[in-house]
């Protein structure tokens, strides 16, 4: 392939992590919904996020992405200050982190071709599919799809394959960091396992910088290096993914463990 995306980055150092977020209150009116969090993610690094519904977890996804302001603590993401940074520092940050939504179905416009959703990704102003049409073949070989489907519209594919779609259109601009929140949560359980493999075949093959959210822990610990437990917008637990899962310290972790038969094997096993 021809395209500049299967560019490995530079490796992971300690000065210049691509997630740092200290001490990180979000409020909605009077209800405090994150307190108190710190995360560090290196480059290269997949980190998941995990805990029950409410817990706080697309909150923290929609600070890092900017379109929630913390009411108290950093956060810095890919060098960025998203606290002090003027708005064209934001804005070209906000592009190089690319959200992979949940609902394969709502996240794809219908009107629009595959290669076109893809070539607007690539190039907002100037969406041009022949352009890029060796750039966009290339990923939908990637995420497992022909090619010459890419002149179809969103209808014409299984949920499964949407979200393939919506993988690519993700990755095609080579962001720095991904965030996929849920995203195999609207899907079969079978297919749910495809879509996992893909994610954490590209994510080896590419070195993404991840943040994984999800409330399945088995699905969490198949890309992720490392995981963060949130319990009522507080992290109770976080480390490598192996510790944590083989011996969990908090009780709420090991209660998320227990009521989730995948990743409770593993922690016999393992
Ligand atoms: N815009 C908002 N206004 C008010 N409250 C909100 C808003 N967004 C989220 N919340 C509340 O913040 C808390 C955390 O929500 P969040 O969506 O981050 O949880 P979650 O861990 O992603 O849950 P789920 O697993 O169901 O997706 C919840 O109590 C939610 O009701
Ligand atoms: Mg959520």
């Amino acid at each position: 392939m021809t395209d500049t995306t299967t560019t490995r980055r530079p490796a992971a150092t300690d000065v210049d992590p691509m997630i740092d977020v200290r001490a990180l209150d979000v409020a909605f009116g009077s209800t405090t919904v994150l307190h108190g969090v710190d995360l560090r993610l290196e480059r290269g690094r997949t980190v998941g996020i995990v805990g029950e519904s409410g817990s706080g977890k697309s909150t923290l996804a929609k600070v890092l992405v900017g379109t929630v302001k913390p009411a108290a603590g950093s956060v810095t993401v890919d060098g960025v200050d998203l606290g002090s940074a003027h708005r064209s520092a934001l804005h070209a940050a906000r592009r190089r982190i690319q959200m992979i939504p949940q609902d394969p179905y709502s996240s794809l416009s219908p009107r629009r071709t595959v290669a076109q959703t893809l070539a607007e990704a690539i190039d907002p102003i100037r969406p041009r599919v022949a352009t890029h049409e060796d750039l966009i073949s290339g990923w939908l070989e990637r995420v497992g799809l022909s090619p010459d489907m890419m002149h179809r519209y969103p209808h014409e594919f299984s949920g499964g394959q949407r979200q393939r779609i919506a993988i690519a259109r993700g990755l095609v601009i080579d962001p720095h960091l991904v965030i996929a929140d849920e995203i195999t949560s609207a899907l079969d359980v079978s297919v749910q396992a495809q879509i996992l493999e893909l994610l954490a075949g590209i994510k080896e093959s590419l070195g993404l910088t991840m943040v994984f959210i999800s409330h399945n822990l088995a699905v969490v610990q198949r890309v992720s290096d490392e995981v963060v437990v949130l319990y009522q917008g507080e992290v109770v637990e976080s480390g490598p993914v192996e510790q944590i899962y083989a011996d969990p310290q908090h009780w709420y972790t090991r209660r998320l463990l227990d009521a989730d038969p995948g990743s409770a094997r593993f922690s016999l096993t393992g």
